[in-house]
């Protein structure tokens, strides 16, 4: 493979796309990114206002889905890799309306694995997820060989992505990897997900509200120490080959709430028990030993550390949340816990 000094990143202005661009753009003085993002409801560009200006990068507003839109930029793009991040990434609005994520993870990689083998780039990147795998019980890991089992619509459109870009290795020999990693937090979370709307709710002496136990596990990782890996798969990683990354930090969910409310001296009484989430996967924990020893990779940040940074974050942040929390995302705090807090 070329060195890389084009690439292609779509869904940039999410959550971990703005923070892989970031430190692409530090650690690779000669690297040019442009960054394919549809500016839905989770793209935001005051997550890249830092970068704007910078002569390497530029943002490009359009559709993965878009098939003439996107032909034509990886066509004349002259790239060496695309990485996807761009995905409707949110479960609880995949058991709302499946129809975005069919539309962007599925065919919208379609798309894009199309345009980037009539352009014979280099390397193809799809970034996934570890809940392909579905739940684990109590004891066990997800290694790259464990079956693919999702059970959400959101982790099924995934796993049909994952296919794909398996599909087009075996069939094409196309340069593509695929990078699972499990939960990530971090600043610049769009406040739906636990970790942010938790600190935002409680700062705000909102309730936090838990689904079903709270006894459903995750392995948090922080997001910087995801991308790092995206980066050392991309340049060190086999074409055709899956590389899980996790933090090796499993914590319920109420074990997480406890620690956010103490981190934010807030009361426990905040907690409110609510209806589970559909389907709720009961554990997720990743075996990361193939990127740790093929990759030369390992997560460097530590949780509680990485924990207090976030919170931080998000109270040096309070605008770039407000400005969230009252647009288009009222709409759907109401419809996903209105009737479930009110109760
Ligand atoms: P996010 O929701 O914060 O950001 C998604 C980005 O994609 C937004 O900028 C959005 O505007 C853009 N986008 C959505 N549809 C698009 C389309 N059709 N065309 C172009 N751009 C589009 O998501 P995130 O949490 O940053 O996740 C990024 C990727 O990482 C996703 O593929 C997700 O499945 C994967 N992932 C996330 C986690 C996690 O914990 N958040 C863990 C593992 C894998
Ligand atoms: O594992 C990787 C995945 O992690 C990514 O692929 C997804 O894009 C990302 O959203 C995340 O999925 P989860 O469903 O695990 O994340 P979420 O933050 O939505 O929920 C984490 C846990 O917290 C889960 O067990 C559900 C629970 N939860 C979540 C919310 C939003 C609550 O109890 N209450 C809530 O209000």
């Amino acid at each position: 493979m070329n060195p890389i000094r084009r690439m292609l990143v779509t869904g940039g202005c999410g959550f971990i796309g703005s923070m892989f661009i970031r430190l692409e753009l530090e650690a690779h003085p000669d690297l040019q990114i442009v960054n394919l993002d549809k500016l839905t409801y989770a793209g935001n560009l005051e997550n890249l206002a830092d970068v704007a200006t910078n002569p390497r990068y530029q943002l490009v507003r359009g559709d993965i889905a878009d098939r003439e839109l996107v032909g034509k930029l990886i066509g004349d793009g002259g790239f060496d890799a695309v990485v996807n991040f761009a995905a409707e990434s949110h479960v609880d609005r995949s058991l709302l309306d499946s129809g975005p994520f069919i539309q962007t993870n599925v065919v919208g990689t379609q798309v894009l694995l199309d345009a980037s083998w009539q352009a014979k780039v280099g390397r193809y990147l799809q970034v996934s997820t570890d809940e392909v795998y579905g739940s684990l019980g109590p004891t066990g890991f997800f290694t790259e060989e464990t079956s693919i089992a999702p059970n959400s619509p959101y982790s099924a459109s995934k796993a049909a992505a994952d296919f794909l870009v398996r599909a087009y290795c075996h069939s094409f020999d196309f340069p593509g990897i695929i990078t699972r990693c499990s939960n990530n937090y971090g600043p610049y979370q769009f406040p739906e997900k636990l970790i942010p709307l938790f600190i935002s709710n409680a700062l705000a002496d909102k309730p936090l509200p838990v689904y079903g136990t709270g006894l459903n596990v995750r392995d948090w990782i922080h997001v910087a120490d995801h991308c790092r890996g995206i980066s050392a798969a991309l340049r060190l990683g086999q074409v055709g080959e899956v590389y899980n990354f996790g933090g090796r930090q499993e914590q319920t969910n109420l074990e997480i709430t406890h620690l956010l409310l103490e981190y934010l001296g807030k009361p426990a009484s905040l907690i409110k028990y609510v209806t589970d989430r559909p389907g709720h996967d009961q554990r997720y924990a990743i075996d990361c030993t193939k990127a740790e020893t093929q990759l030369a990779w390992k997560p460097q940040v530590p949780f509680t550390a990485g924990l207090r940074e976030t919170i931080d974050w998000y109270r040096q942040n309070g605008d770039w949340v407000q400005r969230i929390k009252s647009g288009a995302y009222l709409k759907y705090y109401e419809e996903q816990y209105g009737n479930r807090l009110s109760s």
